[in-house]
């Protein structure tokens, strides 16, 4: 995708004693250049060497720009603030996988669309049977996700474009009713089929919450507020849950497999399954009192405690979600009556401890979007466990598009690092009777 290198683009020069190298510098609409070391290899010999991706750009993305000192997040550069006080899930939806925000008619078009996709095959109840009742929704959704590409496998040809769209369109429309679905199980009750003629959020929360016994009355507030959860969790550049889709996606493989892959990702407490950790770390805390001996804790390198929720690899000042979930957590508590929740109160005092703490002013920890969705979701009667699946749900259309754009990009090539070795040098086999 980049414009291949011409007389206007900028060099730079890497030089290892008395040899140096130049390789192409690439500018970006916005943020850091790039150094291209495409042929660093072949020129030098060498590698390059960034285990955790810290200064590495992995591929050319239109999608998300964040930056992490000024605490923006951009999806097709509209701000994230904007979007989740003005628009819709699906209305962000749209305009991450086609790049612009849509008229009124390719909005309703894009919901028909996206609504005609909601049920899944009859035949993933039974295969919801096979879990215990009490596994993980993680495991359920990675075994559920992973099992849809089994449904649509020949149905995908992944060359062209309208089978894309289609596949992408499927995976927006079919995470929330799988995710309900693994609520549902969870809790022992009957599955919940969609309906179509409510919106997104809505649908969903009726999927989850609604018991053939009694007639389900929506709450707009709430909906509202699991909309824009939705919206503030939907991309996020190449974090490592989007990095495992397109990896995976770079062999070609099935693109609900490569989503498969990506909510196992996402399921580690580093990543997304830091606003279930959050969460027990604020009830573990449980009163305003103890929150400096758990910020202590957190300071102190040997205790291995971190304080989960807080710090980011690139938001090294407050992540602008953040500041919408603790708005968003206020609304919805207010609504529920619970504003005296104890777990906002831990919350709360723990943010104005660490905010004005030298260990973390110094280390850049700031709140981040997990940090008070846990409280946010619990309140709405999900259990912890469904936390993740939730950043999941929303998520699934940021992995959608950016294997989409990864597809489409005709210098897509299966991505393949090398590594530093430092094992053992060749040696010959050794028969066991001679072996010490
Ligand atoms: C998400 O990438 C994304 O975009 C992710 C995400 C998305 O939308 O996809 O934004 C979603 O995953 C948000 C992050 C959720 N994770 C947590 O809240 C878990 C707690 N946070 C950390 O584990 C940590 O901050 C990370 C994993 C988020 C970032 O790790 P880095 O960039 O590798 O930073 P690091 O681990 O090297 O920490 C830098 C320093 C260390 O001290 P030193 O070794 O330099 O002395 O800060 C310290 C760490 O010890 N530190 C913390 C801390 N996080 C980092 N100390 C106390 N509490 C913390 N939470």
């Amino acid at each position: 995708m980049t414009d291949k290198p011409g007389a206007n683009i900028k060099t730079g020069k890497i030089s290892v004693g008395d040899k140096s190298w130049s390789f192409p510098v690439y500018p970006g609409s916005i943020g850091p250049d790039v150094l291209d070391i495409g042929k660093f290899y072949a020129e030098t010999g060498m590698f390059t060497f960034d285990p955790g991706f810290t200064s590495t750009a992995a591929c050319e993305s239109k999608i998300t720009y964040i930056d992490g000192d000024e605490g923006v997040l951009l999806y097709r550069g509209v701000p994230i603030e904007q979007l989740a006080e003005h628009g819709d899930f699906l209305e962000a939806c749209y305009l991450l996988l086609y790049g612009e925000l849509p008229t009124a008619t390719q909005k309703s078009d894009f919901d028909y669309r996206v609504n005609r996709h909601t049920m899944v095959h009859e035949q993933m109840s039974r295969f919801f049977q096979g879990f215990r009742r009490d596994a993980h929704p993680m495991a359920v959704m990675t075994g559920s996700v992973g099992a849809l590409s089994a449904f649509y496998h020949d149905s995908t040809d992944i060359s062209d474009p309208q089978q894309r769209m289609i596949a992408s369109i499927r995976m927006i429309a079919k995470m929330p009713t799988l995710a309900a679905m693994a609520y549902k199980y969870s809790i022992g009750q009957p599955f919940v089929y969609p309906l179509n003629h409510l919106d997104y959020a809505t649908n969903f929360l009726r999927m989850c919450f609604a018991v053939p016994a009694e007639e389900y009355k929506p709450n707009p507030v709430l909906a509202r507020a699991m909309d824009r959860i939705f919206i503030l969790h939907a991309d996020h550049e190449q974090n490592a849950s989007t990095s495992t889709v397109r990896l995976a996606g770079s062999t070609g493989a099935n693109p609900f497999a490569c989503v498969a892959a990506g909510i196992a990702a996402l399921w580690g407490p580093a990543h997304g399954g830091a606003n279930e950790a959050a969460l027990k770390m604020l009830g573990e805390i449980g009163t305003v009192e103890r929150v400096p001996e758990f910020v202590k804790r957190a300071k102190d390198k040997n205790s291995g405690f971190r304080l989960m929720g807080f710090g980011h690899r690139v938001y090294k000042n407050y992540d602008p979600r953040a500041k919408i979930m603790q708005k968003t957590a206020h609304e919805v508590l207010n609504e529920l009556g619970h504003r005296d929740d104890p777990l906002l109160q831990v919350a709360l005092e723990l943010e104005k401890v660490a905010l004005h703490d030298e260990y973390f002013i110094e280390k850049k920890l700031y709140p981040n979007v997990d940090f008070y969705s846990g409280i946010t979701l619990k309140a709405m009667g999900f259990p912890t466990t469904m936390f993740t699946v939730l950043f999941a749900l929303a998520r699934a259309v940021g992995w959608i598009a950016q294997w989409k754009e990864m597809i489409e990009d005709p210098g897509q090539r299966i991505g393949r690092p090398r590594q530093l070795y430092t094992g053992a040098p060749r040696r010959d086999y050794v028969p066991i009777s001679r072996r010490k």
